[in-house]
């Protein structure tokens, strides 16, 4: 199912988890007033904003996402310095080469198909010396969504139905490698531990399914999803104590240099 406006509208008042994992990645990648930023996955552009306000009048960012009911509500933040378009980070063709000195990917790279060349693609439109920063979810951890979003979709009545492009949550390793092949062997990746909290079972799925534009779902068709998403209710609801749900994360937090 393709993104719809009311999961892009809902993201933007349930981001705050990706938006502070996109706070330490900036404070990592310590951005310089004037700097060029190209902003991959950006969303409804919360952080894309954010950045134009650290790069000031004589820096830039352009912020990029396939998702156009999230580019349409980025656009509503004008200024200056700021600019969007529909896209995606496998295809950065609208960009010419070395032109970016910094490029940030915060929560999107897991969404990403093919990653090897958009990873390819990082490196072509940074400059010499640019930087490129990521954070997602590791591989090396599996957390509870992902327990619970395998669980229920693994019972007959939604087996039948495969997710077409399910998230890959790359691990150390793989990082490593897609990192080596696109050329940068300047590197540093440590691991951010968070924690996601809700009040309760439907919060946390609103924030999952706002999050993944419906993908909670994999490849389940519409008529079955309310039930599905009961099903998943019932498995939050197990670990769900008197203070909520608190679940445990792992990031893998990349600064690299070309
Ligand atoms: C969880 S949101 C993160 C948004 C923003 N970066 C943030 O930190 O709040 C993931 C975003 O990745 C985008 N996305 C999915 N596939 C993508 C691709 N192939 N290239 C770039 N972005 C993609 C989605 O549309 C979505 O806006």
């Amino acid at each position: 199912m393709a993104d719809t406006e009311e999961l892009a509208k809902g993201y933007t008042f349930v981001n705050n988890t990706q938006y502070d994992a996109g706070l330490f990645l900036l404070q990592r990648l310590n951005l310089a007033p004037g700097s060029r930023v190209l902003d991959i996955g950006c969303g409804p552009g919360d952080l894309t904003a954010h950045i134009a306000d650290v790069v000031g009048e004589s820096g830039s960012v352009v912020g990029v996402d396939p998702s156009k009911e999230r580019i349409a509500l980025a656009l509503e933040r004008t200024r200056p310095n700021l600019s969007f378009y529909e896209g995606i980070a496998e295809d950065l063709s609208r960009f010419p080469s070395d032109n970016f000195d910094v490029v940030f990917v915060n929560s999107t790279l897991h969404w990403v198909q093919d990653q090897s060349m958009a990873m390819k693609e990082f490196g072509r439109v940074l400059k010499s010396g640019g930087r490129l920063g990521i954070s997602g979810g590791s591989g090396d951890f599996v957390a509870a969504h992902e327990k619970i979003k395998a669980d229920v979709l693994s019972r007959e009545l939604y087996r039948i139905y495969p997710e077409e492009s399910p998230p890959k949550f790359l691990k150390q390793h793989e990082l490593e490698s897609l990192l080596d092949h696109a050329g940068f062997s300047e590197r540093e990746i440590v691991i951010n531990n968070i924690v996601k909290s809700a009040k309760d079972a439907d919060e946390m799925i609103d924030w999952l399914d706002t999050s993944s534009s419906g993908k909670t779902y994999g490849g389940i068709p519409l008529h079955l999803r309310p039930r599905a998403r009961g099903e998943m209710k019932t498995e939050w609801d197990k670990i769900t104590t008197d203070k909520g749900i608190r679940m445990e994360m792992e990031l893998l937090v990349t600064l690299a240099v070309k």
